[in-house]
């Protein structure tokens, strides 16, 4: 078959991207790997940008995240057995975040790209290949159904993440990847139960980071750092309650509401990025080309800025026969995305207790969040991150 644009990857960026091209009018597939159940499956994480907000709109797909979706005005830093605000709104002008699931992003888009009937071809496997894309008549191969099929395309779009096959497609010599690995792991529990809090509670304890986020009023998503080596099937669920309980303070101890998880998993902490994003006519964007440690809840929204550029200089090529914006695409998503991951990098370093570190360490890191939520200077470069920077 022939298209405008192959997509591999129906992950966020993947679909974000199909949607905006599609309401262009330039025509896409999206090659995915997975099955939708199986892509729908996975716990990512909750917290929008208003940037990624506004490409839902954008997309035609924000009805029930304007519905459904929490508007966050802060969140608490609890160290030393006391919680301190940081307010959104009032640090930057007004600005705040949106609670609501990447899993609920993944089924609007899926749910809005299957309702106008767009090319989407699911459980491909690691059949996908990329060739030409270093011509002008790239092409993407790939087996469904027992039969090896191909699509000639003009613009190939990497959006497969970290494990995926389009970065893999890059010759060496034409990409460099910068990587920081953290020794110790996030061990995630979901759970249908109240959420200990109406805000997110970001706590550095001496036991290690703890994290109190949710999904809805009703479902909540707790985080406790572990070592490396631990595994999710070591910690039942009574061992987490009672760890996140020695994590937290009096008043959240008091007010924790436990049940069964109805999920339970370990996350290893990254930071990645790969430079540039573009080769000839093939584009990465999002996890493809970086990673970021979720400290900063900064994943899904990296991947939306990647996408809201990539989309305008795709648009501005067919529409104005101009390259013009695929040429500085890389420049400007590198750009975003290197503020994302310092933030993501300073904010993991400053929260999490570093095996190997002594004591003089866990000081400088209390020094250093009781300077921040006692400056408005500090306290405003923290709230300005974590909204997102200008695009
Ligand atoms: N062929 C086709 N599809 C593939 C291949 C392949 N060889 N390899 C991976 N994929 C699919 C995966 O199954 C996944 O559905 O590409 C999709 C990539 O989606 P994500 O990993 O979610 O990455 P992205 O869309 O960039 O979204 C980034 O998702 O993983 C979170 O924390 C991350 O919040 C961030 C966001
Ligand atoms: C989540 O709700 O999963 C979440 C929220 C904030 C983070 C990381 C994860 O920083």
């Amino acid at each position: 078959m022939r298209t405008q644009v192959a997509i591999i990857g129906a992950g966020p960026a993947g679909l974000l991207l199909g949607q905006l091209l599609y309401r262009a009018g330039i025509a896409n597939i999206i090659l995915e790997r997975q099955s939708a159940d199986h892509v729908l499956g996975r716990i990512r994480a909750g917290v929008l940008e208003q940037v990624t907000v506004d490409l839902m709109d954008e997309c035609g797909v924000g009805e029930r995240l304007h519905r459904e979706g929490l508007v966050h005005q802060g969140i608490e830093l609890l160290f030393k057995g006391a919680r301190h605000r940081i307010d959104f709104p009032g640090l930057t002008g007004g600005k705040t975040v949106m609670v609501y699931g990447q899993t609920e992003v993944t089924r609007d888009l899926m749910a809005a790209r299957a309702a106008e009937g767009l090319p989407t071809v699911y459980e491909v496997g690691d059949s996908v290949s990329l060739h030409g894309f270093d011509g002008t008549s790239p092409q993407v191969r790939y087996r469904h159904g027992g039969v090896e099929r191909q699509v000639d395309c003009e613009f190939i779009a990497g959006c497969d993440g970290f494990h995926g096959v389009s970065r893999a497609s890059v010759p060496k010599g034409a990409i460099h990847e910068y990587e920081k690995v953290y020794p110790f792991g996030w061990l995630g529990l979901l759970a249908d139960v109240p959420p200990v809090f109406h805000e997110l509670i970001y706590a550095h304890t001496e036991r290690g980071f703890a994290l109190c986020s949710m999904r809805s009023p009703a479902r909540s998503r707790y985080y406790l750092q572990v070592p490396l080596e631990e595994r999710a099937e070591q910690w039942t669920d009574e061992r987490f309650w009672a760890e996140l309980r020695a994590r937290l303070d009096p008043q959240a101890r008091e007010r924790l509401v436990t049940g069964p998880s109805i999920e339970k998993s370990i996350a290893p902490l990254r930071s990645f990025v790969a430079e540039p994003m573009r080769f000839g006519r093939l584009f990465l964007a999002g996890d493809a080309a970086h990673i970021v440690p979720p400290t900063g809840a900064k994943g899904l929204n990296l991947a939306a800025s990647d996408v809201k550029y990539l989309a305008a200089g795709l648009i501005e090529q067919y529409r104005e026969r101009s390259a013009a914006g695929l040429d500085h695409y890389s420049e400007r998503a590198l750009r975003r995305i290197w503020r994302a991951e310092r933030f993501s990098w300073w904010f993991t370093m400053l929260m999490h207790k570093f095996p190997g570190t002594g004591e003089f360490d866990r000081k400088v890191q209390e020094a250093e969040l009781d300077y921040l939520v006692h400056s408005r200077a500090a306290s405003t470069a923290l709230a300005e991150n974590y909204v997102g920077l200008p695009l």
